[in-house]
């Protein structure tokens, strides 16, 4: 039951905690994830130091990654990642060769799922897909106490289904992703747009950051939204319809029993997902005549990738310790 070491390496922040075996933060550090330019060595640097520090404190038995991107079957390379800088990066061998401990790496939205069937919203449903809105919209399906992987290992990448033929152009190459209408950066993107429109509904907003358009973010956007202001809960309900619209798809195609929706974006709450029910249930396919799966907020709300990965390095470690 020693505790292991989870950590989330999001488009925006890498969080790196220790986690018991109940799935508990016992502590919890963050750093910036190097911008996109740099190479991929720089984050693993980054990963490197997060889990030296935890190590001072802890006795650390085995490391899961949660990682942005495409990992393979082998849950060893990332294949690819539209946010960061992995090119088929053989993630976990480098790290492997910097830290003495049994290391994971799943992709971030498939360890999320993890957590929150083990310790969350989803706790033992048989049929989850958890989909968590970040920097992009990352996907994780869970099916009988198990991962769907596919078979090259990058099932779930629903942020790259196309919702919007010739729209947004998104970092996978593509245009008109389902994470270009539903993300955090769908939210921060709208929200510029807004205040570079100078429209006097955004008038409260450019105030917060002294008419800096450019220091707009999504959790500002959640809070000004809490407060009541009109313009903010709007932007907040078209990601949420975005949302829904989405899972209506997922929900042809999978018929889970529950939708987890985590992510930073989530700490939104209901000014989120009641639009996104809404939606869903304006556009579901059979709508009337089918059981409807429920829509519900991750209960590790953005923790959830952490948790999970430090979760599933838990079963490596385990393995490995009966191998050696
Ligand atoms: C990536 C996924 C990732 C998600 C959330 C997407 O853009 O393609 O691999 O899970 O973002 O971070
Ligand atoms: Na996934
Ligand atoms: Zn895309």
């Amino acid at each position: 039951r020693v505790p292991t070491v989870g950590i989330d390496i999001g488009g925006t922040k890498v969080m790196a905690g220790v986690v018991d075996a109940d799935g508990l933060i016992l502590e919890r550090i963050r750093a910036e994830t190097p911008d996109r330019s740099k190479s991929p060595q720089v984050v693993e640097d980054v990963i490197t130091e997060l889990v030296l520090d935890l190590s001072d404190r802890h006795d650390v038995h085995a490391v899961g990654i949660g990682a942005a991107g495409w990992v393979d079957r082998d849950r060893s390379r990332v294949l690819f990642a539209p946010h960061l800088a992995w090119r088929n990066e053989p993630l976990r061998e480098r790290l492997a060769a910097r830290l003495a401990v049994p290391i994971l790496v799943d992709n971030d939205a498939n360890a999320a799922a993890w957590a929150e069937w083990r310790f969350g919203a989803g706790r033992a449903d048989d049929h989850l897909v958890m989909i968590t809105l970040g920097t992009g919209i990352g996907g994780g399906i869970l099916e009988e106490g198990r991962l769907k992987r596919g078979a090259y290992g990058v099932s779930g990448e629903f942020g790259h289904m196309q919702v919007v033929p010739g729209g947004h152009r998104c970092p996978c190459g593509n245009r008109g992703c389902w994470e270009q209408y539903s993300s955090g950066n769908a939210l921060v993107r709208e929200a510029r747009e807004l205040a570079a429109a100078d429209s006097p509904t955004a008038h409260r907003l450019l105030d917060r950051v002294g008419g800096r358009i450019g220091d707009i973010t999504g959790p500002l956007v959640t809070r000004l939204a809490r407060e009541g202001d009109p313009m903010c809960v709007e932007l907040l309900e078209d990601i949420g319809r975005w949302l829904g619209v989405g899972l209506a798809n997922l929900a042809a195609a999978l018929d889970p029993s529950c939708f987890v929706i985590g992510g930073g974006v989530s700490d939104a709450d209901d000014l989120l997902i009641a639009p996104a029910r809404d939606a869903f249930r304006r556009q579901l396919t059979g709508r009337g005549y089918r059981p409807e799966a429920r829509i519900v907020r991750a209960r590790l709300g953005a923790d959830a990738g952490m948790v999970g990965a430090a979760d599933l390095a838990r079963l490596v470690a385990r393995r490995f310790v009966r191998a050696n």
